[in-house]
């Protein structure tokens, strides 16, 4: 009997190895969603083609001399307005249950107001989805993505409150043309990085960089346009559509960076500015104390009259909470922080109203992004965190993925990114009632990553950018995601 218990080590060991579902303490539920995603600007290419407009991306990488690595642009990209049907295939092969994508406003609306509809940028929209649905893709639809049409950057852009109604007439014409097909979508995709990177820190195309000003307008502006559409979807939509409407954030994980009071209050203070930014005003119609605590008392000392964050209205209030249906989590790494004494009022800036330090050790498991730094268990205690923080509120992972900078195709390290990241968020809902039903990996395919160009690759396939028709070619990782997405767990 005991060689019986040697041989039946024997096969656990081999059978772990080659994923076997039963011995698997990594298993995710039978309906947990696997996907992969990308984004229009990232992969489109056909940039002046069919009547499409140009936006901001356009506007941006077109700039001489251009701001972006190697003189990028996003004109041909991955080809993805005409390979769309590879794209699925690619996607079909992986097992995916979904796609997540996104829409090029301007190609729907070439002028970026809703007074003329382009119908051939609708039909490319109206292929896609109908190729997803013949192979029993699900797809998830983004409808804002960062390429923001320019002529509405032109004036202001989310800077502008003009904006949420243009934001509303564009969620509309989505609605109305794709959402007989479409049953879960995104308003916005990372209101933080549209917002602080866009109009705070002043990256790039912003119209005017307003440390301080642009990064709280901006959001203020995003937050109603975003529930202005969910109560628009919910009044004229709902109910013969039956979808449902969420808004995906995303940040670090703040890992407080000693066990001192100071510090793990620091944390929690940045978690707010980061997550509760967003989610809180959602959940409770207004903006995280601390923030408003922070922002009103930094901008009194400063000499302003009126808080640099906004205030809304009481019918505001009542116009936002509640309008989520879920909500995306898009994560990728963590920082420490630490509390920041210092009670210098000259500099007029959302960092500085954080009033805490953060950075990332050099130490560290590092990869093709300088921001992007491994740190496996962040996602475990973030997921904790969020659904501590909302409880009841169903999440899933909009995106999480690896850079490297070459592209290879023997990657292991993405491999084991995914892996180790997947096995804690594996733990968070299995042992922290995290409620998650979705797992999002970014990318499909390696794309334009935005300033970085094409020097940072998140694919789980590999583009040629150099061939005119931008071959694609599965990754070794494309083959672990495979196995990942029929198995339904994971083997540490
Ligand atoms: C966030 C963005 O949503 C996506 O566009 C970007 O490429 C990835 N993260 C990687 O940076």
């Amino acid at each position: 009997s005991s060689s019986a218990f040697f041989i039946f080590i024997l096969i656990s060991y081999y059978s772990k190895k080659s994923y076997g579902e039963e011995l698997n303490n990594k298993k995710f539920p039978k309906d947990f969603m696997f996907g992969a995603a990308t984004a229009s600007y990232q992969v489109e290419g056909a940039w002046n083609e069919d009547g499409k407009g140009e936006n901001m991306w356009d506007h941006i990488t077109h700039k001489v001399p251009s701001p972006i690595v190697n003189n990028d642009t996003g004109d041909v990209a991955c080809d993805s307005y005409h390979k769309y049907k590879e794209d699925v295939a690619m996607l079909k092969e992986m097992g995916v249950d979904f796609y997540r994508f996104s829409l090029s406003w301007s190609r729907i609306l070439p002028s970026g107001f809703d007074n003329e509809v382009n119908q051939l940028g609708v039909e490319h929209y109206r292929n896609l989805i109908k190729e997803l649905r013949a192979n029993n893709i699900t797809p998830v639809v983004t409808i804002y993505h960062f390429d923001l049409p320019q002529t509405l950057q032109d004036l202001g852009g989310l800077q502008n409150d003009f904006f949420i109604d243009r934001f509303v007439d564009f969620a509309r014409v989505c609605f109305r043309e794709f959402g007989e097909d479409v049953k879960y979508w995104i308003t916005f995709n990372e209101p933080w990085s549209i917002c602080n990177i866009g109009y705070g820190f002043g990256w790039l195309n912003a119209t005017a960089a307003s440390p301080g000003i642009g990064e709280y307008l901006c959001s203020h502006n995003l937050l109603r346009a975003h529930a202005k559409a969910w109560r628009m979807y919910d009044e004229e939509f709902r109910n013969d559509q039956n979808g449902l409407l969420g808004i995906t954030i995303s940040g670090n994980w703040f890992e407080p960076s000693t066990n001192s009071s100071a510090d793990i209050e620091a944390s929690e203070t940045l978690l707010q500015f980061t997550f509760g930014f967003y989610i809180h005003p959602i959940v409770h119609g207004d903006y995280p104390e601390v923030m408003r605590k922070n922002v009103d008392h930094r901008s009194a000392l400063q000499g302003f009259s009126q808080s640099r964050l906004p205030k809304f209205t009481q019918d505001e209030v009542q116009l936002i909470q509640g309008t989520t249906d879920f909500l995306g989590i898009n994560m990728y790494t963590s920082s420490l922080v630490t509390l920041e004494e210092s009670d210098d009022i000259s500099n007029i800036s959302y960092t500085a109203d954080t009033g805490v330090t953060s950075w990332q050790p050099e130490e560290w498991e590092s990869s093709g992004s300088s921001w992007l730094k491994v740190y496996p268990k962040g996602a475990r205690q973030l997921l904790k965190w969020l659904g501590t923080n909302y409880k009841g509120i169903k999440m899933i992972i909009t995106e999480n993925g690896y850079s490297d900078n070459d592209g290879e195709l023997e990657d292991d390290k993405r491999i084991s990114y995914y892996q180790r990241y997947l096995s804690n968020i594996r733990d968070a809902m299995e042992f922290d009632g995290v409620d998650l039903f979705g797992y999002t990996a970014w990318s499909l395919m390696d794309n334009f990553e935005w300033i970085n160009g094409y020097s940072q690759k998140f694919g789980l396939y590999q583009v040629d950018f150099n061939s005119p028709n931008r071959t694609r070619t599965p990754k070794k990782s494309a083959k672990w995601y495979s196995k990942l997405t029929r198995t339904k767990c994971i083997v540490d």
